[in-house]
């Protein structure tokens, strides 16, 4: 396994043989089974599978958690080369924003909602560090989570509209056995906040459970999810969506492709969680 923060030594083996295909496994490091999950699956499908680790300072509003992000480079590639991993690409905020950088990739709209809400700033630093992921090492296909569902709409559109020369595979949410998705967030839980937490797939299970008994009304289910949040001493509501699962703007009817999405603070840490409803 390969592991560099440099781009010529990375291009080198990218490019040794130009017929093979390469899968691309963008992350933030501090590794679980969710990251594993996309490994496995690029390496199902591809001839080579690079990852990358890059705690990305332009994606964190100055208030958020990038100084305390956990981070743990020894384990992370001890993981990766259990899951036979060929390339791992560690770059230095100095290589991927040198003196000088002033550069922007955004996308305008669909940014604007869920996430974007909370988080203004958010996907630019997403978008602007994934393409350059993207650039740099031009895999033939790059894997990303549905837990992150804004994140894999945003990056769907930047790779329509830039024409970027890859397919963006999607990979189902890990759970815990318990049910709460993995996060390497989940690490700040202590205590009672990691029971806590399990509020989120409660509201979901809410949510599935209403339109599976026949609800269409968007804001009854709403209603109900939010009524969960606030029943859980720990927790406290940022948002609760239903929207179109492909534009993201909030329904009233449950009727098509629907994405289910919530944000909600447990003590400090900031959780999210969804799922794509059918009708
Ligand atoms: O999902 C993440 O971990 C990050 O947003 C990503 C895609 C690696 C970009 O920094």
């Amino acid at each position: 396994m390969l592991v560099t923060d440099n781009i010529s030594h990375l291009r080198t083996a990218r490019w040794a043989d130009p017929r093979a295909t390469w899968g691309l496994v963008p992350t933030m490091g501090f590794l679980h089974e969710g990251h594993l999950a996309l490994v496995r699956a690029a390496k199902t499908a591809n001839d080579y599978v690079a990852v990358s680790i890059y705690v990305n300072p332009t994606q964190f509003a100055p208030t958020e958690d990038l100084s305390t992000y956990p981070r743990d480079l020894e384990r992370d590639l001890a993981l990766l080369r259990a899951a036979g991993v060929d390339l791992v690409f560690t770059p230095s905020n100095e290589m991927m924003y040198p003196a000088g950088f002033q550069t922007r990739v955004e996308v305008t709209e669909i940014t604007r909602y869920l996430e974007g809400v909370s988080r203004p700033t958010h996907f630019a630093g997403v978008t602007l560090v994934v393409a350059k992921l993207f650039n740099i090492i031009q895999p033939t296909r790059a894997y990303f989570g549905q837990k992150d569902a804004q994140q894999v709409a945003v990056l769907r559109r930047m790779v329509q509209d830039l024409n970027f020369n890859l397919e963006l595979v999607v990979c189902p949410i890990v759970r815990e056995p318990d049910g709460l998705a993995m996060s390497s967030r989940n690490k700040y839980l202590a205590g009672a906040e990691r029971q806590a937490a399990l509020v989120l797939r409660r509201a979901l299970d809410a949510a599935e459970a209403a339109v599976a008994s026949g609800q269409t009304d968007a804001e009854a289910i709403r209603a109900e999810m939010r009524g969960l949040i606030a029943a859980e001493p720990l927790a406290k509501l940022d948002y609760v969506s239903i929207a179109d699962a492909q534009t993201l703007v909030e329904v009233e009817e449950i009727a098509g492709e629907r994405l289910v999405s919530l944000a909600v603070f447990i003590g400090r840490t900031r959780l999210i969680d969804n799922v794509i409803i059918h009708r």
